[in-house]
């Protein structure tokens, strides 16, 4: 039976109908155009459907969106301040941590939640913390040091840097 249910995403809300067994994943890229998250296996296996849910990563092919009500999701579309990008994106950019593309939403997000947690992550800190997010392109040596480098601008412009 669909139902209304109201979520919460990068600070806006949305109504939308949906059945139980929707997943969040396909309502944010089919009902609300949101398609910056990527879908790729579909099954928890490849993270490129990160998306935040009250600051921690969670997976949206695995979500029930109807689980979502009343919790804050983050996406990659939330980064992006007037058309500027955020320190993160910027870092993967400057870094060539881009290469398709399409693991980098995911990337940027599971990133995001680690800086958040720790910000001046170990390399080794870094890699598990975006553990679960597979790169079929870059190798992942320039991911690892676009994060690095994104800890080290958030730093600086919190005004830690060079303590
Ligand atoms: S699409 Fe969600 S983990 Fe692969
Ligand atoms: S840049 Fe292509 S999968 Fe990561």
């Amino acid at each position: 039976m669909k139902q209304y249910i109201e979520l919460a995403i990068n600070g806006l809300s949305y109504d939308v109908v949906i059945s139980p067994e929707d997943l969040l994943i396909d309502v944010m890229r089919q009902q609300l155009g949101l398609t910056g998250t990527k879908k790729g296996c579909g099954q928890g296996d490849c993270g490129t459907c990160t998306v935040l849910i009250d600051g921690k990563r969670a997976l949206a092919c695995l979500t029930l969106a109807i689980a979502c009500q009343g919790r804050a999701i983050e996406t990659i579309e939330g980064l992006e301040d007037e058309g500027r990008l955020d320190t993160i994106q910027e870092a993967f950019v400057d870094e060539g941590a881009v290469q398709c593309g399409f693991c980098t939403p995911g990337m940027i997000m599971s990133a995001k939640a680690l800086l958040d947690e720790n910000p001046n992550p170990t390399r080794a800190e870094i890699k598990r913390g975006l553990a679960g997010n597979l790169c079929r392109c870059t190798g992942y040596i320039r991911i690892f040091d676009a994060v690095e480098e994104a800890a080290r601008r958030r730093q600086a412009q919190s005004g830690k840097g060079g303590e």
